[in-house]
């Protein structure tokens, strides 16, 4: 895909890896609609990006909002070229002690609203002429799993599987699926878990130009999965 001119959804756009995504995005030529909750987040981000990002205060797991905000942004001669999920939010802890509600913010962010706003915006692409693409943010433990991270590796094995399926059903729509798991980044994920992020993760500049180098593929040419870790993940000394 040639992305000048394209319009892209980036979930999760206010911070972390989605503003260094839309930040790449938009570098490339791309009109971006950045979607997070925290509006303020958004403008700052905005502020930075100029114009051509398009700062929307959307809960992507609300259904009915997600669904209203594409009825009345989109339509079949407007609609975007690109979708790449990456909102999500991450609760580590052992499953006894973890509060229920970290486990259903979890299931409600990074399963149930990427499955509310995929499924809205796979209608519009299917009615396009030209390739389009999705890429879902997994994770590392989509892939492999550790102790006290049941929760977080339950919904990241579930996009790994939701990926997969849906590149099968969509690739004769001429719509690309990719699945992209990054190991540890350098961002404020990890705040509420203690953990204390450092410059051995990766950063998160380099996962989105990762992410474009998947977009920019020829057309008959999908990489449907990819894993990027840190060499060396220790905190430096
Ligand atoms: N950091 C890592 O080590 C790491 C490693 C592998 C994969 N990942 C994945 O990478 C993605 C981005 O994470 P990050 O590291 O950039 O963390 P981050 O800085 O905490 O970013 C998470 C983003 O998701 C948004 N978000 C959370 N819940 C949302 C909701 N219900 N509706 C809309 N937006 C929502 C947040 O914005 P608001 O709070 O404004 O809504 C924020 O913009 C996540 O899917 C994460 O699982 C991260």
């Amino acid at each position: 895909m040639k992305i000048p001119n394209k319009i892209a959804i980036v979930t999760g756009a206010s911070s972390g890896l989605g503003a260094a995504i839309s930040n790449a995005l938009v570098a490339e030529g791309a009109t971006v609609y950045g979607l997070a909750r925290n509006s303020d987040a958004l403008k700052v981000v905005q502020k930075k990006l100029g114009n051509d990002f398009i700062p929307i205060t959307l809960d992507i797991s609300e259904e009915k909002a997600v669904k209203n905000w594409v009825f009345e942004t989109f339509s079949d001669e407007k609609s975007p070229d690109i979708l790449v999920n990456n909102a999500g939010t991450g609760c580590f802890g052992k499953i006894d002690e973890m509060p229920s509600d970290e486990w259903y913010k979890m299931i409600n962010t990074n399963l149930n609203g990427m499955y509310c706003i995929t499924s809205q915006i796979v209608k519009l692409m299917k009615a396009k002429k030209e390739s389009s693409h999705i890429i879902n943010i997994g994770s590392i433990l989509g892939t492999t799993t550790r102790a006290e991270g049941a929760a977080y590796c339950a919904t990241k094995y579930g996009i790994s599987g939701f990926s997969e399926a849906l590149f099968k059903e969509l690739r004769e729509y001429n719509i690309k699926v990719s699945c992209l798991n990054p190991g540890s980044i350098d961002t404020s994920f990890f705040k509420s878990s203690g953990i204390q992020a450092h410059s051995n993760m990766l950063q998160a500049e380099d996962i989105a130009s990762t992410m474009l180098h998947i977009l920019k593929t020829p057309d008959n040419m999908l990489i449907s999965e990819m894993t990027v870790r840190p060499l060396n993940p220790r905190a430096p000394e």
